[in-house]
């Protein structure tokens, strides 16, 4: 029975795998697990086994190095799995969780995650504070000066107006704030896919450093190099 459940695992993750192929969009890893483990939509909440979330946090979310007491920007949460995860793993963080969509943030969604990771984790209750605020387009609509993080995971190339939106995040980081950028590149030039524009690694720096960023380093790699985190302070 047990061989039958990794054969199917296997075989749901290569199929999951060549989709994304097919596709040529950012679908995030968690998307997958997430729909694999809880299937309902992308809005529901994830992962029941506390081992491979674990693993997704030791791999890379600790890179973003959260401190208790942070104050956190995810702009494009979507259904949250990244704050919601890292609350799981450490306590006091502040998350400010902003998108577009705000039907992935309604109350009730919000409340399932909180429940959901709570009964994940061994220690009781998540022990930090979640606002939940919708964007625009062109507008975080996320206090000014107000962050010691902000995080765009999986998000930057779908940004229809990214020196508007830079701009924006420039504004709402505090003088010595941290923007980590987590994105697929393209390894020879820009391409044009159904999600949003995907960078080369060089012009994604450029784009960013163009705003007043400078990369200080990328703090995450996957095994094949696609996905990476760069980290980048003010200049
Ligand atoms: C691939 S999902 C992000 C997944 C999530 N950050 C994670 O790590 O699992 C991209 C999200 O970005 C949001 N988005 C796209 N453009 C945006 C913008 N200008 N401002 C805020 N959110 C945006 C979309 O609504 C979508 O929910």
């Amino acid at each position: 029975m047990k061989k039958l459940i990794h054969k199917s695992i296997s075989l749901f993750m290569m199929i999951s795998f060549l989709l994304i192929l097919l596709n040529g969009c950012t679908i995030s890893p968690n998307r997958i697990i997430a729909s694999f483990f809880e299937k309902e939509d992308t809005c529901d909440i994830y992962i029941s086994d506390y081992k491979l979330l674990e693993k997704i946090y030791q791999k890379e979310y600790k890179n973003y190095e959260f401190q208790p007491g942070e104050v956190i920007a995810e702009i494009g949460a979507a259904n949250l799995f990244f704050s919601l995860s890292n609350m799981c793993f450490k306590d006091s963080l502040t998350f400010y969780v902003q998108d577009l969509n705000i039907r992935c943030l309604s109350e009730e969604n919000i409340q399932k995650g909180k429940e959901h990771f709570t009964k994940l984790r061994a220690e009781g209750p998540l022990k930090g504070n979640i606002y939940v605020v919708q964007g625009d387009t062109n507008h975080s609509n996320l206090p000014k000066n107000t962050f010691d993080k902000v995080v765009l995971r999986l998000v930057y190339h779908e940004f229809k107006n990214p020196e508007q939106n830079l701009k924006d995040i420039y504004e709402i980081l505090k003088p010595d704030g941290i923007l980590y950028i987590g994105e697929n590149v393209q390894k020879k030039q820009n391409k044009m896919k159904k999600c949003g524009l995907h960078r080369t690694q060089e012009n994604l720096i450029q784009e960013i450093e163009n705003e007043g960023f400078k990369l200080e380093k990328i703090v995450y790699k996957s095994k094949n190099e696609n996905y990476k985190v760069f980290k980048f302070v003010k200049k």
